[in-house]
Formats: C-alpha cells, sequence, structure tokens
C-alpha cells in the first residue's frame, strides 16, 4: 500500500529527531514490503515565520488536506511568540482537520526504569486521551484597560455537547478494547461550576451505553497526584484539553521522560489526515548538538502504522526501540548514556532489520 505523507520536521530538535524517524520508515519499507511513503517536506516553522510573516503559507491547510498523513516534528524557536507558532501552525491542522482525539500512551518500555522504582511494567501501561479541539484552549476571550489599573484578560472554555460526547464515546471504545475495562475521567467540577459539571454528566451518560466500564471521575488535582502513587489503577484516561496537556506531560516524566513520549492527532472519522508527533517541543536548550532522543517521534510512526490498520509493524517498531533499550548500549544522555540522536536511531533501524 501506498501512503503519501507531509513531513513538517520544524523548529530546534526537530529537525534533529525527523531525520531519524524518516529512516525507520525506509527501514520498514526495505525490510516489511508491501508498505511504501511517498514524504514531502514542508519547511513550514519559524524560520518561515521570521521571512514571510507567517509559519505555513496561506494555503497550507489545503495542501496539507490532500496527504493521508502528518508528520511532525516540534514546533518554536525563541526569537518566535510560542503563542503564534503553536497557534499559527499546530492548532490550526488538529481544528480544521478534526483531530480531536489526542492519544498519549503512558508505557513503561522494557529496558527502562521508572522513577516510580516500586513499579513493575505492566503497571505503567495506559493511554491518555485527551480532547484536541476545544474546551480550555478556545481562542475567545479579550484583553482589556491595558496599561491602567483595571488591566483584565478573559478567556473562555468552549464544551459543546457535540465536542464533549465525541471525545468521551471514543475513550469508551478505546477502553472496551483494553484489558482492565476502565475509564478514568479528569474532571474539575467542585470549582469549575458550569462546564465541567456538564462534563461529568456526559461521562455518566455515554458510560450508561458501557456497563462493562468501570468509570471513575477523579478531580484533577488529584488525579495528578495517583499518576504518581497509583499509576496500575489506570487504562483509559480522558480529559478535557488543557487537563489533558498537562496529565501527558506529567505520565512521560513517569515513564521516564520527554524524549520517550508519543502522540497521535487523530481524526477517527478518516475525512481527514491524522498527525503523528512527539509529545515534546523543540527544546532549545539541546538543539544542535545532536544528543536529542528520537524515540517519541519514532515511537510516534508505530503509532501511525497501528492508526493504519498495520498493526504488525506497529509493533516492529515498539519490539525495536524496546530491544535497543534491554541491551542498554546506545543511549542518548536524557536516558543516561552518551550516545547521539543519530546513533540511537540507526542503532533502532539495525533492529528493525533485524526482526
Ligand atoms: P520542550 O519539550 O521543548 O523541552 C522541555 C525539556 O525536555 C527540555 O529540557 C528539553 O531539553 C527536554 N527534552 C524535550 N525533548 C527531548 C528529547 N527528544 N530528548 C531529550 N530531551 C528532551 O518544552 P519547552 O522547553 O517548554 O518548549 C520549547 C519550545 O517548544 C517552546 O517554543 C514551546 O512552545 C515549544 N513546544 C512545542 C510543542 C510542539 O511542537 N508540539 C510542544 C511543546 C512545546
Ligand atoms: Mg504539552
Amino acid at each position: 500500500q501506498h501512503y503519501s505523507i507531509a513531513v513538517i520536521p520544524g523548529d530546534g530538535i526537530g529537525p534533529e529527531v525527523m531525520d531519524e524517524g524518516l529512516k525507520v520508515l525506509k527501514a520498514i519499507e526495505e525490510s516489511h514490503g508491501g508498505v511504501r511513503f511517498a514524504c514531502d517536506e514542508k519547511p513550514w516553522n519559524c524560520d518561515y515565520y521570521l521571512k514571510n510573516g507567517r509559519m505555513m503559507p496561506e494555503n497550507g491547510l489545503d495542501v496539507l488536506k490532500n496527504y493521508d498523513l502528518i508528520l511532525l516534528g516540534a514546533i518554536g524557536a525563541p526569537g518566535v511568540p510560542d503563542h503564534i507558532s503553536v497557534w499559527e501552525l499546530i492548532l490550526p491542522i488538529r481544528r480544521a482537520f478534526q483531530q480531536y482525539v489526542n492519544l498519549r500512551p503512558v508505557k513503561l518500555l522494557r529496558g527502562l526504569e521508572s522513577p516510580l522504582r516500586y513499579k513493575n511494567h505492566d503497571d505503567l501501561d495506559f493511554v491518555v486521551v485527551r480532547e484536541n479541539t476545544e474546551g480550555e484552549y478556545s481562542n475567545m476571550g479579550g484583553r482589556m484597560h491595558q496599561g491602567t489599573p483595571y488591566e483584565m484578560a478573559v478567556q473562555n472554555n468552549v464544551f459543546t455537547r457535540y465536542g464533549t460526547e465525541r471525545i468521551i464515546k471514543y475513550a469508551y471504545d478505546l477502553a472496551e478494547k483494553r484489558p482492565k475495562k476502565r475509564l478514568t475521567a479528569a474532571t474539575k467540577s467542585n470549582g469549575i461550576n458550569h462546564s465541567m459539571p456538564f462534563w461529568d454528566e456526559i461521562v455518566k451518560e455515554v458510560g450508561k451505553d458501557h456497563p462493562g466500564i468501570q468509570t471513575n471521575l477523579y478531580h484533577i488535582d488529584a488525579l495528578a497526584a495517583y499518576f504518581i502513587t497509583r499509576p496500575e489503577e489506570f487504562d483509559v484516561v480522558v480529559a478535557s484539553n488543557l487537563f489533558g496537556d498537562i496529565l501527558t506531560d506529567l505520565g512521560a516524566a513517569v515513564v521516564g521522560g520527554l524524549g520517550l513520549a508519543p502522540s497521535a492527532n487523530i481524526n477517527p472519522e478518516r475525512n481527514f489526515p491524522s498527525m503523528f508527533e512527539p509529545i515534546h517541543g523543540s527544546a532549545p536548550d539541546i538543539a544542535g548538538k545532536g544528543i536529542a532522543n528520537p524515540i517519541a517521534q519514532i515511537w510516534s510512526l508505530s503509532m501511525m502504522m497501528d492508526h493504519l490498520g498495520h498493526y504488525e509493524i506497529g509493533k516492529v517498531i515498539l519490539d525495536a526501540i524496546e530491544q535497543v533499550l534491554i541491551d542498554g548500549k546506545v543511549q542518548t544522555p536524557d536516558l543516561g548514556g552518551r550516545a547521539t540522536t543519530k546513533e540511537l536511531g540507526d542503532e533502532i533501524v539495525r533492529q528493525i532489520h533485524l526482526a
């Protein structure tokens, strides 16, 4: 099968980890005959913004729409405010293409130790389903009375019935397919007294259609603590846009750091391309040194294969990552080693060819 992929390497370590991701795609083509990827690189990043005054061309979304898939490295550079780089590239893609599910596995890979040392591997394996199009990142609100003592800023949360139902339904459907038959919903209905009670009601409504799933509603503050103290309890965690964003960086820390955490922005109806990316940003503190961990990017390709229904290839990629971690010889500095991005990528490619 042939797939067309728009590749947006982005800024900072984005292009560095993307190079390794593209090597992995090539290795899959060579070793697992049948799938072919036609990749087109798009130079849309902060440099592009500084030259052209926009993060992508005016018809950028129309261009992307024609691809089967989008692969993103990371966006963000010190010279461009984040509310521009993220709001003019990543968020428009997620919204225009109705990628309303942001899937973020929290899974301790074999070969790694969690900072929570007393947990074993099977206990640290769940998925966060983050709402990806509305909620707290609404773009509705404004600023007033700037430069006066009465200055104020208002940002509205938007929770539509349509948007809330579809993410909760997706999360329940996923819970039905997973082993523990458990769904945890992040809420804060004690403090946020309109949108969060609404969210809770919809969780309970949709939950009625899933009698085999045990549902828990936890306030976000307690839930954050439970990520540390009892992660073995979780299987599918569903959260609004902001809560999901924060929970998944925490989840990444629990399983070894941002260099290991992938994500998928899924359009379940498949009428637009879905997008795959690491959770991490452009990491200006290590950019250009060639030491970023490429695993998050490469794991996002495994998620892409699963999305395409090529589960066996998805597993080949994840197994290759785990084998390299078990061997423990080639590790980037965030894993405690001295290897470069390229060396770790090469080692994963080698394992793919062995599989
Ligand atoms: P960040 O994720 O770029 O970095 C946070 C910390 O994690 C840094 O110490 C960094 O060195 C480390 N880190 C991240 N990825 C790593 C990897 N693959 N290997 C080893 N270490 C890694 O987050 P930060 O510093 O808050 O943001 C930097 C820029 O990235 C900002 O402009 C921000 O807006 C942007 N950003 C973009 C995202 C995206 O493209 N989806 C997501 C998050 C932030
Ligand atoms: Mg984040």
